[in-house]
């Protein structure tokens, strides 16, 4: 067992969330002693879902007091002492407590959970409750969220898209700039000048300069940080690119101004030849493409690679690079774009660091970071968890469902249950 246990997790560690299996598994067990019988046995179906509804509450409530232990022996400086840790030694940093037990009963109350009989509770579910607690946390502790950053791809627009201006996702975003926030959109999509920003996010630009409820200042608190952390953008209604360039000084941090142009090109070649070499062994149709902080593939004719060839490629390269002196002194970031491949200097912890530099020394509890790509090789917005709290959507109708559940938090707290 141990061994098939040990290949398995090989096989897969890299598509998996050690958080949510843990609790996945964690209600497992009600599921399988009250839910699944009632399936053969004709069981009162109320009274099963009423009981596995307790059962799963008692234990959201029981992670939630793992997460508050865990918070506080990281705060003691004594993180070896967290019950977590030892639970699930690849746990990060939590910069809000969660209200677990609420959001479960509020995803309860939505997706049924405890009413299923033949489908145990599942990744989404977890997923999802995960989500509503970090929300639930957020638009009603003390301290208050000033700034959420977003992805850009699957997460405000589908995959390779636009942000068009009948995108919903417009009017919320509007509403939390009225409300004094301010905004970064951290996005792998590198390009050095703003034009092409504008082409991609024309919808949510254009709307802001027409916005007569904004002032001025609040239109002025939209950023773009592209590149993952490379180039920042600011939102600038009267340009002809609605963004203008921010120079570096007024945002970089001090670690990035020691990285060398010499060690970012040395790593890109690193990336390259990776590439390079993962394209030969898979007789992939693909084309290179070179950038000043950046290296990817793309398909040479449009058409699509399969995941596992994209997976493959990524973790090559990322292998190599860990390897590398230079991989170890420069951050990167090598990730699977849905249809590509590429390798970033930087990544989206830096993003996200930027951002809350940028508008003045805002803390990790007041960030919220939205995104799709959360697992720990190959997706992008996972370093993002080290900056600040995170929501993990999986389209923008996701991201838009989470905005109003803010919204609607924000507005009226939290209900009883
Ligand atoms: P994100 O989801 O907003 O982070 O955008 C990721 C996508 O941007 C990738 O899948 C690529 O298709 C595209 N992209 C364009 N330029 C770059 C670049 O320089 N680095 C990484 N991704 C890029
Ligand atoms: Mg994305």
């Amino acid at each position: 067992m141990t061994t098939r246990y040990r290949v398995e997790y090989a096989l897969k560690a890299h598509r998996r969330d050690a958080l949510i299996e843990f609790i996945k598994g964690l209600l497992a067990v009600p599921f399988v002693l009250h839910s699944q019988p009632t399936a053969f046995s004709g069981a009162n179906l109320e009274e099963m879902a009423a009981e596995s509804h307790r059962r799963y509450r008692e234990i959201m409530r029981d992670i939630e007091g793992l997460i508050n232990d865990h918070i506080a022996c990281d705060a003691a400086g004594t993180p070896e002492r967290s019950k977590l840790r030892f639970l699930v030694p690849s746990v990060g940093r939590f910069f809000t407590t969660l209200f677990l037990e609420k959001a479960f009963m509020e995803q309860d109350r939505r997706r049924a959970i405890s009413s299923r009989r033949f489908v145990a509770p599942s990744f989404n579910d977890i997923r999802l409750i995960l989500n509503t607690a970090q929300i639930m946390s957020l638009a009603t502790l003390d301290g208050p969220t000033k700034l959420i950053t977003f992805d850009g791809d699957v997460t405000l627009y589908d995959d390779g898209q636009c942000l068009v201006p009948t995108n919903p996702v417009i009017a919320k975003i509007l509403w939390l700039l009225e409300r004094g926030l301010c905004i970064g959109i951290v996005t792998a999509a590198g390009y050095t000048d703003g034009a092409r920003y504008k082409e991609r996010l024309f919808g949510l630009l254009e709307s802001i300069r027409d916005s007569a409820d904004l002032t001025d200042a609040q239109k002025r608190n939209l950023i773009v940080l592209g590149g993952e952390s490379s180039y920042m953008f600011r939102c600038s209604p009267s340009h002809p690119d609605l963004l203008e360039a921010v120079p570096r000084e007024d945002w970089q941090l001090t670690e990035m101004r020691a990285w060398s142009d010499e060690d970012i090109q040395n790593l890109l070649d690193i990336a390259e030849n990776s590439l390079r070499d993962s394209m030969k062994a898979m007789r992939l149709d693909a084309t290179v493409i070179r950038k000043q902080r950046a290296v990817g593939i793309v398909h040479a004719r449009g058409g699509k690679f399969a995941r596992e060839q994209l997976e493959e490629a990524v973790l090559g390269a990322q292998k190599i690079l860990e390897l590398s002196d230079v991989g170890k002194r420069l951050p990167f970031c090598a990730f699977n774009g849905g249809n590509d491949v590429f390798v970033d200097i930087g990544d989206k912890r830096l993003g996200v660091l930027c951002c809350q530099r940028f508008f003045g020394d805002v803390t990790g509890g007041q960030t919220l970071h939205i995104g799709d790509q959360f697992l720990s090789a190959g997706h992008n917005d996972f370093k993002a968890r080290m900056a600040g709290t995170t929501v993990w959507v999986a389209s923008p109708a996701e991201t838009v469902a989470c905005l109003e559940e803010l919204i609607d938090l924000m507005e009226h707290g939290l209900p009883d249950y």
